[in-house]
C-alpha cells in the first residue's frame, strides 16, 4: 500500500470513527430525549384524563344527588313508601329529569332494586338491579365505573348512586354519563399523542368495543394483542406497535386499566405516542452523519494527496536518486526543498553522494597508483634479468676487442648470439604486455554458457589425472535451464581456462574442482571452486592486479584478462577464499548486455611500436595462444589475447 493510500485510509478511519461515535451519541441523546418527552406528554395525558374522570364524577354525584334532594323526588320516595304504592305512574318519569339534567343515563330504583322508571330503556320498568340494593354506603362512594345495560346493548357508564330513605324504605336514583367517544374528544391531547379506549364489555376481544374521539377505531385487530396483554394482566404498562415496516410508523403505547366497583377490568384506557418526529429526527441526524462523513472523506482524500505529495514526492526523488547512485551514477543530487526532516534527509543523502564521489576518486586513484607500482615492479624485475647477461656480453666485447684482437671473431660470434637471445627473451616480456594492452573487445553472440564450461572441461581433461602427478577430481554442477547469454565464446572460454589453470596450480597436492552454473532474473552466475592452498584477505584484494603472482614462473596476468573479458561482457566477478579451504571465483553475467567498452583502462604501458610490430624485425612465432594449443603445455601459461611462452627466471 503506498503512502498516500494508507494516510487516506486513516484519515477516513478516523472522520468515520469521529462521525460514527457523535452521530451514535447525539442519536441516543435525542432519542432519550424524546422518550422523556413522550412520557411526559403521556404522563400528563393520563392525568388529565384522570382528573376529567374524577371531575365528571364528581359531577355525576353531584347532579344525582342533585335529582335525589329534588322535590319531585321527595314526593316519589314518600309516595313509594306506602304500601301498596302504584309504581307504575312514574314509568316515564326518568326520561325528562335525565334530559334536564344531561346525563345519559338515569333509573328510578325501588327499595327492592327493581326499576321503576329508565331514562334510556323505559321498557326496562320492573327489571331488579340487584347490586343497588345491596346494603352499601352509596354517598361516601362517588361516582364509579360501570357497566350499563342499554336497548343499544351493554355499554359502559360512570355511575353515581343517591339513596333517599322514607320510613324504612329507600328509593335509590342511578344516573351517571356514558364513558364512550364524547368522552375521549373532550381531552385535550397534545400534537402526536391520541387516546383510545377499549370497553371491556364481552368475554373475548371485540373490535367494536375499541374507539377513539372519532368513533370506532380502524385497524382495532392490531390493537388486539396489546389489549390482550393488559386483559391478561390488568396494570399500567408500556407497549409499542408498528403499524408498518417503516420505523417511522411506530407507536408506543402506555396502557391503563380502568377498573370497576369490585376492581374488574371494565376498561383499558391506550395512550399512544406516535415516533414519527423522533424517526424523522433521527433519519435527519443519520443523514447529516453520512454528509459529514462523505465531506470527512473528500477532505481526507484532499488532505492524505496533499499530505503525500508533501511526504512522497520528496521520497520519491530520494528513491530515484538512491537508485542512480546504486546504478554507479555518484554524481547524483536531490534538491533540497524543505526544512523539516525530509529537508534534513535530502541533506544527508546529497552529503552521502558528495562522499561516494570523493571515496570512488580515492579508491580510484590509490588503486592506480598501487596497479602502476606493480607493473613499475614487475617490469624492472622482468627486464633486469635480461638486460644483466646483455651488459656483460657487451663488456666482454670491449675487452676481447681491446685485449685479444685476435680471439675477437670467435668472442663476437658467441657475444651476438647471447645478445640475440638475450633480446628475444625482452621482446617476448614487452610482447606479453603489448598482448594484455591489446584485448579484443567482445563480440557477442548467442552462447551457451554450459557448453564452454564442458569445452574447457575437455580440453584439460587430460590434465587431471596427468601422469606424475597427484590426481584432481572434477565435478560439474549444470543448470540445465540456463537461459542462453549474449557473449563471445572465444573470451569467455579464455577466461575460464585461466581459473581452471589457477585452481590446478593452487593445488599441486591433488584436489577437487567443481564448476558450477546457475540462473537467477537476467543473469546467469558461474563458479569455479577448488580446495586448494586458498588465499589471504591481503591476497584476495590484490589479485586482479595485473602482473601481480605469487608463482615463480607466473605472468600474474591470468586474473587481469578473467576481470577483463567479465567486465567486457557487463558482468562481476568477485572471489571467496579461506586459506587452506580452497577458493571459490563467481561470476556473474547478464543474459544480454549492451555492448559497451566504457571500462577503466588497464594500467598496461603504452604499447610501444617497435615492441609488437614485426617490423622492428624481432620474430615473434615463439608466441602460442593458449586457446588454440590442444593441450595446454604448463598450468602456469595465462591464457590471454596472446599469450607468450613462459620466461623462465633466471
Ligand atoms: N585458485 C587460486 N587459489 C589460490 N591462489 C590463486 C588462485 N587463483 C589465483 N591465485 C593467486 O593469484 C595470483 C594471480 O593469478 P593470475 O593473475 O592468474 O597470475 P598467475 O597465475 O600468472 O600467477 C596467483 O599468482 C595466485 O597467487
Ligand atoms: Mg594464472
Amino acid at each position: 500500500m503506498t503512502f498516500r493510500a494508507k494516510l487516506f485510509w486513516l484519515f477516513t478511519f478516523f472522520v468515520v470513527l469521529a462521525v460514527g461515535l457523535v452521530a451514535t451519541g447525539v442519536t441516543i441523546t435525542t432519542r432519550h430525549a424524546f422518550d422523556q418527552m413522550d412520557n411526559r406528554h403521556t404522563e400528563a395525558l393520563v392525568a388529565q384524563f384522570q382528573r376529567e374522570y374524577q371531575r365528571r364524577g364528581q359531577e355525576v354525584a353531584l347532579q344525582v344527588r342533585g335529582i335525589a334532594d329534588g322535590e319531585a323526588t321527595i314526593r316519589m320516595a314518600i309516595e313509594l313508601s306506602r304500601p301498596n304504592a302504584d309504581v307504575s305512574i312514574y314509568v316515564n318519569d326518568a326520561h325528562g329529569v335525565a334530559n334536564s339534567h344531561q346525563l345519559d343515563f338515569l333509573d328510578f330504583v325501588n327499595n327492592d332494586g327493581s326499576i321503576i322508571s329508565s331514562a334510556d330503556w323505559p321498557s326496562r320498568f320492573g327489571y331488579k338491579l340487584e347490586w343497588v340494593a345491596q346494603p352499601e354506603d352509596w354517598a361516601s362512594r362517588g361516582a364509579f365505573l360501570t357497566r350499563v345495560d342499554t336497548e343499544a346493548g351493554p355499554a359502559l357508564g360512570l355511575l353515581a348512586v343517591a339513596t333517599l330513605r322514607v320510613g324504612d324504605k329507600n328509593l335509590y336514583v342511578v344516573g351517571g354519563e356514558k364513558l364512550g367517544k364524547e368522552f375521549l374528544g373532550t381531552l385535550a391531547l397534545p400534537e402526536g399523542l391520541r387516546a383510545v379506549l377499549y370497553r371491556n364489555l364481552d368475554p373475548n376481544f371485540s373490535a367494536v368495543d375499541l374507539i377513539d374521539a372519532n368513533g370506532p377505531f380502524e385497524q382495532a385487530e392490531r390493537l388486539a394483542p396489546l389489549v390482550e396483554k393488559e386483559r391478561q394482566h390488568p396494570v399500567e404498562q408500556m407497549m409499542a406497535i408498528n403499524w408498518s415496516a417503516d420505523p417511522a410508523s411506530a407507536e408506543s403505547f402506555h396502557v391503563l386499566p380502568l377498573k370497576g366497583r369490585n376492581g374488574e377490568l371494565l376498561g383499558v384506557l391506550l395512550v399512544g405516542s406516535s415516533q414519527r418526529e423522533r424517526v424523522g429526527v433521527e433519519r435527519r441526524i443519520i443523514l447529516l452523519s453520512v454528509g459529514v462523513t462523505v465531506l470527512g472523506i473528500l477532505l481526507g482524500a484532499l488532505l492524505s494527496w496533499w499530505g503525500a505529495t508533501r511526504v512522497t514526492q520528496p521520497v520519491r526523488k530520494l528513491v530515484e536518486g538512491a537508485k542512480q547512485i546504486a546504478a554507479g551514477n555518484l554524481n547524483t543530487w536531490v534538491a533540497v526543498t524543505s526544512r523539516d526532516e525530509i529537508g534534513q534527509l535530502a541533506l544527508a543523502f546529497n552529503q552521502m553522494s558528495e562522499q561516494l564521489v570523493a571515496q570512488r576518486d580515492r579508491i580510484v586513484q590509490s588503486e592506480r597508483v598501487a596497479a602502476w607500482r606493480e607493473l613499475a615492479r614487475r617490469l624492472a624485475h622482468e627486464l633486469k634479468n635480461p638486460l644483466f647477461p646483455l651488459q656483460i656480453t657487451v663488456e666482454n666485447l670491449r675487452r676481447a676487442r681491446e685485449h685479444n684482437p685476435e680471439q675477437f671473431d670467435e668472442v663476437f660470434r658467441e657475444s651476438t648470439s647471447t645478445l640475440l637471445f638475450e633480446i628475444e627473451n625482452m621482446k617476448a616480456i614487452v610482447g606479453r604486455f603489448s598482448d594484455f594492452a591489446k584485448m579484443p573487445p567482445p563480440v557477442l553472440s548467442p552462447v551457451h554458457l554450459n557448453d564452454v564450461v564442458r569445452n574447457v572441461m575437455k580440453l584439460y581433461e587430460a590434465q587431471f589425472s596427468g601422469v606424475g602427478r597427484p590426481p584432481i577430481t572434477t565435478e560439474l554442477h549444470l543448470d540445465e535451464a540456463l537461459p542462453v547469454i549474449q557473449a563471445d565464446p572465444v573470451l569467455l572460454q579464455r577466461a575460464i581456462e585461466n581459473l581452471v589453470l589457477n585452481a590446478m596450480d593452487a593445488m599441486p597436492g591433488g584436489g577437487m574442482l567443481a564448476l558450477t552454473t546457475s540462473h537467477r532474473d537476467a543473469s546467469v552466475r558461474l563458479e569455479v571452486s577448488d580446495s586448494g592452498a586458498g588465499l589471504t584477505a591481503e591476497e584476495c584484494h590484490r589479485l586482479f592486479t595485473p602482473y601481480y603472482t605469487t608463482k615463480q614462473h607466473g605472468t600474474g596476468l591470468g586474473l587481469a584478462i578473467v576481470q577483463s573479458v567479465v567486465s567486457d561482457h557487463g558482468g562481476t566477478i568477485a572471489v571467496d577464499s579461506e586459506a587452506g579451504v580452497g577458493t571459490t571465483f563467481r561470476i556473474d553475467l547478464p543474459v544480454s548486455h549492451r555492448e559497451h567498452h566504457e571500462s577503466i583502462p588497464p594500467p598496461a604501458p603504452e604499447t610501444d611500436a617497435s615492441a609488437d610490430s614485426s617490423a622492428s624485425g624481432i620474430d615473434m612465432e615463439n608466441t602460442t595462444s593458449g586457446t588454440d594449443a590442444e593441450t595446454p603445455a604448463s598450468t602456469t601459461d595465462d591464457v590471454g589475447a596472446g599469450t607468450p611462452a613462459p620466461v623462465e627466471e633466471k
